[in-house]
């Protein structure tokens, strides 16, 4: 049995939140007395396998970012974020060092993310495995419609999965992958990269405080959440 390998973590935090309708950059929204980028790179630097970080930032609050991860202990490369989650996924690729072998990029508008979970997706990049991900079972009933909203079909859930972040990555399958998409394509998440190219993607068991912030809601779910185990 190998030991497992340790990843560089690629905390993305350039989105503007506008369904959150803040004024600051969602990365920085309070949360417990702490911004979002904090928590979420908190959590990355407690897991054992990661064993550095890079973060994101918005282009106009780099400074602002820079100074919150200091002032919370944190330390990280920063780098310009782009203005889609892949441009920004990619700026952090680039921030890398050398002889690193996996990458896990994770959101920082899931602050919840336990340590544990961050291990587990580590763990399981290897063997057949060039990519993995947490990820929930899907709980509604879902449907396809048409453009007027009339039900065309139910869909069979029983095979869906909610995709969580961090997603890791071999670092060098990932890099092979984009050299070969269509730069012109802007996946949501880089797992698509490595299906497309055929590469084995791996779901692990995810957790429900990985959940993303979106919704002003959330914002106030996650507080309570963290209330609660802060007791
Ligand atoms: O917008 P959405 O909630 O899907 O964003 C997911 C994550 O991607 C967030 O952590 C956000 O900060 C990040 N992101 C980014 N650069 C962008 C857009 C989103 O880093 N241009």
């Amino acid at each position: 049995v190998t030991a497992p390998r340790s990843a560089w973590g690629i905390v993305v935090a350039a989105g503007a939140g506008e369904r959150l309708a803040a004024a600051t950059p969602k990365a920085l929204i309070d949360l417990g007395g702490q911004p979002l980028v904090v928590h979420a790179a908190r959590a990355l630097q407690e897991a054992r396998l990661i064993v550095g970080l890079s973060v994101a930032a918005p282009p106009d609050a780099v400074a602002a970012v820079a100074d919150t991860l200091d002032a919370a202990g944190i330390e990280a490369t920063i780098c310009l974020g782009g203005p889609t989650r892949h441009r920004s996924v990619l700026a952090g690729l680039e921030s890398c060092p050398g002889g690193v072998a996996l990458v896990a990029v994770h959101d920082a508008a899931r602050p919840l993310v336990a340590a544990s979970v961050v291990d587990r997706t580590v763990a399981a990049v290897e063997g057949p495995w060039v990519a993995a991900a947490p990820a929930l079972p899907v709980v509604d009933t879902l449907k396809e419609a048409d453009a007027t909203g009339r039900v065309i079909r139910t869909v069979d859930r029983s095979r869906l999965w909610s995709v969580q972040t961090p997603q890791v990555f071999d670092r060098s399958a990932l890099e092979r992958a984009l050299a070969t998409a269509d730069p012109s394509t802007d996946p949501t998440d880089e797992l698509t990269v490595i299906e497309a190219a055929g590469g084995a993607v791996r779901l692990v068991e995810g957790d429900p405080r990985g959940f993303k912030i979106t919704y002003p809601g959330d914002l106030l779910l996650a507080e309570a959440l963290l209330a609660a185990s802060e007791g």
